[in-house]
């Protein structure tokens, strides 16, 4: 099956397969082709270039895009997809003037998710996130990375990372799985968080390992969660195991997890609301990418990363949604993007690089998705017709998709 877009008023994020992530200044830079043209052939990118090049060869499909943008789908590397009911109860608690700590202090917040999880089927689970999932690939995104963290028990943890398992089977989409069993100390465990360290080292790593059901091991770093020492200590065995880090740190507090991100070589350090100059200089020069997740900032009213200070200094960086119930119910990249350069003065190049190519890398899918690139999937973005995509991350709260492909095949 071979399908030609051609007349692409201008085709995004055109990248070699050599670059597997952008940084520092680099990050301002969106590599284009104005007039172009792009050949899928059975789901993957095989040709693109200008339009005067566009070859003469039979397609079985071919779309007129004049007018319109192409570029590579959003990478939405930080979600928790997976959960049950919803927590609009603490939306409005927060808006009368509670913290989200002072909500979780409650027995709201990740533990009240927990509640809810335990006493849902994996069936209904399983269709709650499909729906979630059909709904975030209809806004853009075509890859995604989704964690487990609101079981908080050795069976409900498999559940949750169950249901994961079968979205991959089920949808012909790029998804890694996250472990995050050290998301919360459950009230079970309250006075004994020992006692809940021991369970996820001894007994829930071993399975999920055993089960192939995670690429990732992820904790919730932070004071009230779990203390730096606590985070190595999981880091460690999940390594043991073949389970990446890729963790929670900074979100309300500094108290040292980027650094232990760097030491544990985490694939990704996420949240990064609270930056202090050592946080940034412990990020130079590593193979850790940051990300940021600015949908969580506007929902709690917390600081935004500091993205300009970050990419000024020369690090990369990478966008993603957080869609989770607590404390970012949104899984719109579009939101992201555009909240990154309002918000964070990022500019629209950063943006699209951080929420692409960078995304990409996030999850460990570099060599799959996040630019237009020989051999990649056709995962794409055919926009309305806009005049520059600048307008992509300035009509916020909007957005300019009017066809997504995955595989080459027409999503919506
Ligand atoms: O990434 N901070 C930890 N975990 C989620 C929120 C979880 C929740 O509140 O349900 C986050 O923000
Ligand atoms: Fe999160």
């Amino acid at each position: 099956m071979r399908t030609l877009f051609k007349n692409i008023k201008e085709l995004i994020q055109v990248r070699d397969k050599s670059v597997v992530f952008v940084s520092g200044k680099v990050m301002g830079k969106l590599p284009t082709i104005k007039n172009a043209y792009l050949m899928v052939e059975n789901g993957i990118i095989s040709d693109f270039g200008a339009m005067k090049n566009c070859p003469k060869v039979q397609a079985d499909e071919t779309i007129d895009a004049k007018g319109k943008m192409i570029l590579p789908t959003w990478c939405d590397s930080h979600t928790h997809l997976v959960y049950a009911g919803n927590r609009e109860s603490e939306f409005v608690d927060k808006i009368k003037g509670l913290s989200y700590q002072e909500i979780a202090k409650r027995g709201g917040g990740i533990l009240n998710s927990a509640k809810k999880l335990q006493q849902t089927s994996e069936e209904d689970l399983y269709q709650h996130t499909k729906v979630r999932l059909n709904e975030i690939i209809a806004l853009g995104t075509g890859a995604v990375e989704i964690k487990s963290g609101y079981g908080l028990t050795v069976e409900s943890e498999l559940k949750m990372l169950r249901v994961i398992k079968r979205l991959k089977e089920e949808f012909n989409l790029p998804i890694k799985a996250t472990f995050l069993g050290a998301h919360a100390v459950p009230t079970e465990f309250k006075n004994n968080k020992e006692g809940y360290l021991r369970l996820i080292i001894n007994e829930m790593i071993p399975l999920v390992a055993e089960a192939k059901l995670a690429d990732y091991i992820d904790v919730f770093c932070e004071e009230g969660y779990f203390s730096v020492d606590e985070t190595g200590r999981i880091l460690e065995v999940g390594k043991r195991f073949g389970l990446i880090p890729k963790i929670h740190v900074n979100q309300f507090t500094s108290i040292g997890g980027v650094h232990a991100g760097v030491k544990h070589h985490a694939l990704s350090v996420d949240h990064l609301e609270e930056m202090g100059q050592e946080d940034i200089e412990a990020l130079k020069g590593t193979q850790t990418i940051p990300v940021a997740l600015p949908g969580c900032s506007f929902f709690l009213g917390i600081p935004y990363t500091p993205a300009r200070k970050m990419i000024d200094v020369g690090l990369p960086l990478a966008l993603a949604t957080d869609y989770n119930p607590g404390s970012s119910p949104s899984g719109n990249m579009n939101f992201v993007v555009s909240t990154a350069c309002i918000k964070m003065k990022m500019t629209p190049e950063e943006g699209i690089n951080a929420a692409t190519i960078n995304g990409a890398y996030a999850m460990g899918l570099e060599k799959e998705v996040g630019s237009i690139t020989v051999g990649k999937r056709a995962n794409l973005i055919l926009t309305k017709p806009i005049n520059s995509y600048h307008v992509i991350p300035y009509t916020f709260g909007n957005h300019q998709i009017e066809h997504v492909y995955i595989n080459g095949k027409a999503f919506v």
